[in-house]
This record gives C-alpha cells, sequence and structure tokens, in this order.
C-alpha cells in the first residue's frame, strides 16, 4: 500500500514533464496492456470491475456521454470494452439512436445484457463480444467510447485509425481514461495523429481524475 501512494505522488509529481514521464512509465507484469478474453473473463467473475456501474464512481462517464450528445444529437453509438455498460447507463438518458456495447470478455456481457434487458427487448441497446483490437462491423457510427480501457487495445494510433473506418462523416471518438503517467503518455502520443474537439478533467471525489475528451481521427470528414 505504501508502495502504491508512493507511486500514485511520483505520478502525479511528473504529469506536466513528458521526459520523466516516460521513465516511469509502468513495465513488467503490471503494466497495462493487451490480454486474452480468458484473463479478463476472470477479472470479471472476481468483481474487480463491479464497483464501475457505481454512480458515485462515474462522472467522467455523464461527462463523455454529454459531450457525445451535444456535438452529435441522437447518435449511433459502439462501445469498445464496455463492461457490464456502466457508460450507457449514462449514455440511454441522452437519447442516442442506437448503441452497440462490445467487449472480449464473455461475462462482461452477459452481465451487461442482464443489466439492461429491457433496453435489449426494446431494440434500443446490443451487447456483444468481441475484440476491441479486430472489430470490423458493416454498420457505421456517429460516435465510438473508449471508457477506461484505450491502453488494452494495442498501439494507441493504430486504434484510433481503426476508429476512424468505423465513423460516419461528422464521426467522433469519446475516450475516458485515468489522470497518470502511463495514460497521459498514450494522450501525448496520440494528440498530433487526432483532431481534438473537447477535453475536460473530472476529478474523483476520493483523490486523482479522469482525462475525458472527444476527438475526430484523420479521414473522418467534418459531417
Ligand atoms: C477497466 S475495465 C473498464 C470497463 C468499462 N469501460 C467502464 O468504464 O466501466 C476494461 C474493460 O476492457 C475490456 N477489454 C480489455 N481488452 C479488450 C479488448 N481487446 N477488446 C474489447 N474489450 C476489452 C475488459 O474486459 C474490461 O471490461
Amino acid at each position: 500500500m505504501a508502495y502504491l501512494r508512493l507511486r500514485r505522488l511520483i505520478e502525479l509529481a511528473v504529469l506536466d514533464r513528458p521526459g520523466l514521464a516516460h521513465v516511469f512509465r509502468p513495465r513488467g507484469p503490471g503494466a497495462p496492456r493487451a490480454a486474452p478474453a480468458e484473463q479478463w473473463d476472470a477479472h470479471h467473475a472476481a468483481g474487480l470491475y463491479d464497483g464501475l456501474v457505481d454512480p458515485e464512481r462515474r462522472h467522467h462517464h455523464h461527462m463523455l456521454a454529454g459531450m457525445i450528445a451535444e456535438r452529435r444529437p441522437g447518435a449511433r453509438v459502439l462501445e469498445i470494452g464496455c463492461g457490464q455498460g456502466a457508460f450507457y447507463d449514462s449514455m440511454r438518458r441522452l437519447g442516442p439512436a442506437s448503441y452497440l456495447g462490445t467487449d472480449i470478455a464473455p461475462r462482461a456481457i452477459a452481465g451487461a445484457q442482464a443489466r439492461f434487458a429491457q433496453d435489449v427487448a426494446l431494440g434500443r441497446a446490443a451487447f456483444q463480444v468481441a475484440d476491441g483490437a479486430d472489430l470490423a462491423p458493416e454498420a457505421r457510427f456517429d460516435a465510438i467510447v473508449i471508457a477506461d480501457c484505450l491502453e488494452y487495445l494495442g498501439p494507441v494510433r493504430e486504434t484510433l485509425s481503426r476508429c476512424g473506418r468505423l465513423l460516419a462523416p461528422g464521426g467522433v471518438v469519446g475516450v475516458t481514461q485515468w489522470l497518470a503517467s502511463h495514460p497521459l503518455a498514450l494522450w501525448r502520443e496520440l494528440k498530433p495523429a487526432v483532431t481534438i474537439l473537447d477535453e475536460a478533467v473530472v476529478l474523483a471525489p476520493w483523490g486523482g481524475a479522469w482525462q475525458v475528451w472527444t476527438c475526430r481521427p484523420a479521414g473522418v470528414a467534418d459531417g
């Protein structure tokens, strides 16, 4: 615990110093990286993400849903790494035209389908098992959401180009991530390759913050 506190202090201290942030980038077995579906399923089975559906821990989701609804009212929304539908709980109140949530973990998708069974039955939402690193649906979307899982989808620039190919003209990608040195390093890598539309920081009541932004990948028309 003391080590984690120290690490968090160091991360906060280097947020504005990209050179040092690189030095403190997480490495080794604990570093965020792509992992097989079985591992994610085991995490979900152990309840590691159950707390994420708590409304008190989702102010960043409300913020992102609001940004999307303002830029693309009545959007067709695709979410990558939707977990048990925590972000959808915010988005559904703002009247998207459609919502497709995908996650690599079958257990997460089963949880989301059970939580939002009525919306699924009414055709307002669908949840499917899919690897976000290998996604090629036929449909086009007005918004693609990546909430707290960008670092698990492979090289960030490739992830954003892939999203760009799934977006209709005027489409946006919305991202949330915990404000720490590794996510910030991804942000710095990504920023020159996209057009940033909105940026915000949402404070967490227990300390720390989320970074929330929308952007348009290169090659997507303004619409
Ligand atoms: C930290 S949880 C965040 C869940 C949810 N987005 C939220 O904000 O509550 C990361 C999620 O990403 C999913 N995930 C990890 N790698 C993935 C991949 N390659 N494709 C799709 N989902 C993935 C995990 O199963 C997990 O549900």
